[in-house]
């Protein structure tokens, strides 16, 4: 495990930009593992301008996205397929056909998972990981547990997610999604790199219990201390208790 400190959230993500953009330089048809959240954004911001700037090429580049919502169309607005292109895939030249999420719309969850399993199978698997950390320790929709959940499955979202959610969904609880699609701890930990980027205070504790705690399913980022290449860039907040 490597930690690298940045000062604050732009200089977190202009360092974890760095990563992803030296893995398209080294390996231009590399499969980049994807994440949403509030974390990454900054990230994709900083992929974009340099794309704009010249320095990037997608072209060759094939994503892999951790989780989708169960039930909701690509269309809508609160949909991962929207917010990563609407962040990344809208202001970059990676090929719509190379774009991979889980497919929302498809209710039967077992065929589903077993599609997703196989597209990361095809594509060779991921090259890099990209994550954020929930503050219950959670990667993709892995939320704590007492197993591992291994490959893609189909998950319950806890009651706290739905009501946290329901602003995104004109407050309306039933209009927000109860389970959603997520890449399993498995398929993460095959990546062969994993970036996970985190800020704030908030989530100091958790970092603390995950990287320097035991390993265990009831925080499921632990796992992470088994992997050979995970890279952790913080902000000095989120970093302050280790
Ligand atoms: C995103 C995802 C989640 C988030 C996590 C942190 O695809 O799967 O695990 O990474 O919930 O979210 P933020 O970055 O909003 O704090």
């Amino acid at each position: 495990m490597r930690i690298i400190r940045a000062k604050d959230y732009d200089d977190m993500s202009r360092k974890a930009a760095h990563i992803i953009a030296a893995q398209v330089i080294l390996k231009p048809d590399c499969v980049l593992g994807l994440a949403t959240g509030g974390t990454p954004v900054g990230t994709y911001k900083q992929l974009v301008e340099w794309y704009d700037q010249g320095e990037l090429d997608f072209s060759e580049v094939t994503s892999v996205n951790l989780d989708e919502y169960r039930g909701l169309p690509r269309e809508h607005p609160e949909s991962y397929w929207s917010f990563m292109h609407r962040n990344l895939f809208d202001h970059v030249n990676i090929d719509p056909a190379a774009i991979n999420l889980p497919d929302g719309t498809n209710m039967d969850a077992a065929a589903e998972c077993a599609r997703y399993d196989e597209v990361i199978r095809r594509v060779g698997g991921v090259d890099l990981q990209l994550l954020g950390i929930g503050h219950d320790g959670h990667i993709g929709f892995n939320e704590p547990s007492d197993a591992f959940d291994l490959g893609t499955h189909c998950v319950d979202l806890k009651p706290e997610t739905i009501e946290a959610n329901k602003r995104f969904f004109d407050g309306n609880v039933d209009l927000v999604p109860k389970q959603a699609y997520t890449m399993g701890t498995r398929t993460i930990l095959q990546a062969r790199k994993v970036l996970m980027v985190v800020n704030g205070k908030a989530k100091a504790e958790i970092v603390k219990k995950s990287f320097f705690g035991p390993v265990t399913p009831e925080v499921p980022a632990s796992i992470l201390q088994m992997h050979p290449d995970f890279v952790l860039v913080g902000d000095e907040e989120a970093l302050s208790l280790i």
